[in-house]
């Protein structure tokens, strides 16, 4: 097959987790004959640095015209403590979502049993965790009106959602549900938001074009607490995009190091596909982040691509660095640990 996939690397760790990525791309493409050819676009900090905003024209046309997008992380610190800048690198992963129409994000967690013993949790909770967290990615508070009253001491930011959004990310779960083990959990706070009320009446109402899934509401504080007390409860989760920002950081403790969990960010079109941590400016260029997230997420590419047997080689050879120890600090437990690129290297010789 022959694939056009566009690169954006963005800001901090993203260059030296994409770069492993792309490493081990490259060496399924050799084994399984496929043809990748890689476009790579400014995005983030680097690219208001460059041409003065964090998602340029140029950078979407080349993302709406490749069949995925493979992306690093987004984000400075010199942005974060200035809270007036007029331009944030943030605002271009919005742009981006919005522009691409990635209405959807599947952020998946789930153990490695070799790996089990470095979640803060206790084992017996967590061993054999498989659950999907479905997150509406281009509505409710991230897009809604916001502002300041003309007084400067009022903000206010408003969750908004209309049906056709909930409907959409709805079906996905359900479909997605399907596929496992038939249970959806909608996750809302319809106690007190109506938009939440509207996302009930919404699931509700499409129970029965899937009479086979079990479905099941919860509040969001309630799931906060159930997740890490008994996450092999759940399998999917659907939920409104700030509730799903937030449950999402908490659930990749599970697994015991944020630098493992893939996502990707999918809609009508082109899906994006990125590791679930950020840009952790603190390593950037020093060699020593984890590439794995970057590179399960590439699985997740070529997984949605119907390249079932590409998705499982690069799943059986992640699993096989650390099973081996072939890992970086993060994972070593202060044993021998290996660099970003020697982690990469081992993973594309090993394909
Ligand atoms: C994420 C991030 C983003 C979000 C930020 C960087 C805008 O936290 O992808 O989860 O809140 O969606
Ligand atoms: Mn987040």
């Amino acid at each position: 097959m022959k694939l056009n996939i566009a690169l954006l690397a963005g800001d901090g760790i993203g260059p030296e987790v994409v770069d492993q990525a792309v490493k081990v791309c490259d060496a399924i493409a050799n084994k399984y004959n496929h043809e990748i050819s890689w476009k790579p676009a400014l995005t983030g900090a680097a690219a208001i640095d460059a041409v003065g905003e964090p998602y340029p024209d140029e950078t979407h046309e080349i993302c709406a015209s490749s069949d995925a997008v493979l992306f690093g992380a987004i984000g400075h610190p010199r942005f974060d403590n200035d809270p007036s800048a007029k331009v944030r690198p943030e605002q271009g992963l919005l742009k981006m979502r919005q522009k691409l129409g990635l209405f959807a994000n599947v952020r998946p967690t789930f153990t490695f049993p070799s790996l089990i013993d470095k979640s803060p949790l206790k084992r017996d909770r967590i061993e054999g965790t498989d659950l999907i967290i479905l997150r509406e990615l281009t509505g409710g508070v991230y897009f809604g009106e916001r502002g300041r009253k003309d007084d400067n001491n009022t903000a206010f930011d408003t969750m908004t959602y209309q049906r056709f959004e909930i409907e959409r990310l709805a079906r996905k779960g359900f479909e997605m549900a399907m596929k496992r083990s038939k249970k959806l959990c909608c996750v809302d706070k319809a106690n007190v938001l109506e938009s939440s009320r509207l996302w009930r009446e919404t699931v509700q109402a499409m129970e029965k074009e899937f009479p086979e899934v079990t479905v099941s509401y919860e509040f969001v504080d309630a799931t906060a607490m159930r997740l890490i007390q008994w996450p092999k409860g759940y399998d999917v989760i659907i939920t409104a995009n700030l509730f799903g920002d937030i449950l999402t950081d908490e659930a990749s403790v599970i697994s015991g190091s944020m630098g493992l969990m893939p996502s990707s960010s999918v809609g009508s079109k082109v899906s994006l596909y990125e590791p679930i941590h950020g840009s952790y400016p603190q390593a950037a260029g020093k060699d020593i982040a984890n590439p794995l997230a970057t590179v399960l997420s590439a699985a997740m590419l070529f997984e949605d691509l119907e390249l079932t047997k590409e998705a499982e080689e690069i799943r059986r050879v992640v699993n096989k660095s650390l099973a081996e120890g072939i890992v970086t600090e993060d994972l070593a437990e202060g044993g021998k640990s290996y660099k970003t690129s020697e982690v990469g290297d081992w993973l594309a010789k090993n394909i």
